[in-house]
């Protein structure tokens, strides 16, 4: 394995934690979910009453708070890898609707964002990271030895959202639904102050719009490889 950190950032369900994943099992380096990071968190809220329907955060209590959030990743006995707030699993619970409806506002607070940034930092000290996110080449790891900057359609994105919940049994939800949240967190992860959604200067860059899962993983994985060990 080599000693390096490789930050993944794009759109919502542009085919970056696939790759992410995909690339920790080829070459061994440890997947961080930063999203999920956000996603527990607005969970928090949500449990906590500290978000309004509308999507306003009660920023002054959730302040108080944060510091009792813990979040860390432990691997299932399938090997995959699931996400835990203060030693509960919440995987399955971070995933649902609900909770993508309600991370942009959290994830756009600067001291939600200041206390992720520094622990995603820790577990990225002494490298051997691939960590997927949207501001983890210019903001978390901008010394990372590869970046890459996954962009595509909202379309496409919307229909791999719409069929991923309908194969987890969330069949209330519509196409029409998932296509505007999917433009919804685009508008605020790009327009928000703090750390807005952007590709790195020395990013490069992949449309994943056209490609299939195996292409976009020979993609990264000779990436991988051609960086010197
Ligand atoms: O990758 P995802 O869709 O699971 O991310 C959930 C939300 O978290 C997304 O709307 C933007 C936010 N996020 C962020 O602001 N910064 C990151 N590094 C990762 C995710």
């Amino acid at each position: 394995m080599k000693q390096i950190n490789v930050a993944i950032d794009g759109t919502s369900s542009s085919g970056k934690s696939t790759m992410a994943r995909a690339l920790a099992a080829y070459s061994g380096l440890t997947y961080i979910d930063s999203g999920a990071m956000y996603r527990a968190v607005t969970l928090y809220c949500l449990r906590h009453n500290l978000v309004s329907d509308d999507g306003v955060v009660n920023e002054a209590r959730l302040k108080k708070h944060i510091g009792d959030i813990r979040i860390s990743f432990r691997k299932n006995e399938k090997g995959d890898q699931e996400t835990y707030l203060n030693d509960e699993n919440v995987e399955r619970e971070i995933r649902t609707l609900r909770v993508s409806n309600f991370v942009s506002p959290v994830a756009a607070i600067p001291f939600v964002r200041h206390a992720m940034v520094a622990q995603q930092q820790e577990m990225g000290r002494l490298k051997g990271v691939v960590m997927d996110g949207r501001d983890i080449g210019t903001t978390v790891f901008p010394d990372a030895e590869i970046k890459v900057f996954v962009t595509c359609s909202a379309q496409v994105r919307a229909q791999r959202r719409f069929l991923e919940l309908q194969s987890k049994g969330d069949t209330d939800v519509t196409f029409e639904d998932v296509l505007r949240n999917v433009e919804m967190r685009d508008h605020i992860d790009s327009t928000r102050k703090e750390s807005p959604l952007r590709k790195a200067d020395d990013a490069i860059e992949l449309d994943t719009s056209l490609l299939s899962l195996e292409q976009q993983n020979q993609w990264i994985f000779q990436l991988y490889d051609n960086y010197p060990a």
